[in-house]
């Protein structure tokens, strides 16, 4: 479990040896969405023909700016890995909507996901193994009625086990670990919901939630929960056991160093 992130500046340092992707590490980035005028347009520049129409094309002027910094961050992250330059990486998607790197760097080893919510953005990478991330904000919503529709009877009972305060974590961390748990197997939504791959330590009063590894006989999958900060939930799905967990947060000073660090860090 990554029991703490550790704030890096992207521009300075993300090519030296700290965070070169070697094989076992499994590594997760979170920022901010919300950068200055000028950051959000020197990532711009770094989209492709595609993505800039994505971008004309979007009604809102918060969403356009969003959607530049959360593929702009993510070309930075994978050029830097690669090292490449960013606006060389071609994305291609597969019939369920999973992109993954197209073109002369498709057959690298590295594996990418990526989840928003509201202002921020996680990502992680790893090589040579499936992951899966998803993020949310512990929000109040309707959780029971949600539940109803996409939870197991298992994970219903658990979410009515919990003390009331404790229940609206407990919803998201069992949605994200489902979404999460999604992103990475590559399955479909029908088969996730099915397959109860979760179950909870309600008896004891806690919120844990963790596959029950003994359904997995040809996959193992682990799971990871993270607060990157207060009143976010992450779930990150990894295939296999053994793998060096590592986080940071992405720095405003990325692409300059006059602004203060992200809220947060
Ligand atoms: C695919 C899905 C999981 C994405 O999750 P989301 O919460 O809507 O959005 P997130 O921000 O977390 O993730 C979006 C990113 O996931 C990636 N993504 C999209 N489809 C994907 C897929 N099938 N597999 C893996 N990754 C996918 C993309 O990188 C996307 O970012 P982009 O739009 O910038 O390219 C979601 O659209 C979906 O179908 N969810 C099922 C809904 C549901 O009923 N879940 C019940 C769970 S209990």
């Amino acid at each position: 479990m990554l029991d703490r992130w550790i704030p890096f500046d992207v521009e300075r340092s993300v090519i030296s040896p700290a965070t070169a992707l070697s094989e076992g590490d499994v590594q997760l980035w979170f920022s901010s969405l919300e950068q200055p005028s000028y950051i959000v347009g020197q990532l711009e520049a770094t989209l492709d023909a595609e993505e800039q129409n994505r971008v004309r094309d979007s009604a809102l002027k918060d969403e356009k700016a969003r959607f530049v910094v959360g593929r702009g961050l993510l070309r930075k992250l994978l050029g830097s890995y690669l090292e490449v330059d960013p606006s060389d990486l071609h994305f291609q998607y597969d019939t369920r909507g999973k992109p993954s790197l197209g073109g002369e760097h498709g057959t690298q080893r590295i594996q990418f996901t990526v989840s928003h919510s509201r202002e921020y953005v996680i990502y992680a990478f790893a090589l040579h193994r499936r992951i899966g991330v998803d993020m949310e904000l512990i929000l109040p919503i309707q959780s029971e009625e949600i539940a109803s529709r996409f939870f197991s009877n298992q994970e219903r009972a658990a979410l009515q086990a919990v003390p009331k305060h404790k229940r609206q974590e407990l919803f998201f961390k069992i949605w994200t670990a489902k979404e999460a748990y999604l992103k990475a197997s590559g399955g479909d939504l029908a088969s996730t919901l099915q397959t109860p791959i979760l179950e909870m330590d309600a008896g004891m009063g806690t919120c844990s939630v963790r596959f029950n590894e003994n359904r997995n006989s040809d996959y193992h999958w682990s799971l990871e929960q993270l607060k990157p900060i207060s009143g976010v939930i992450v779930s990150l799905v990894v295939e296999g056991s053994r793998y060096r967990l590592a986080g940071w947060r992405v720095f405003c000073e990325m692409l300059g160093n006059t602004l203060n660090k992200v809220d947060g860090c």
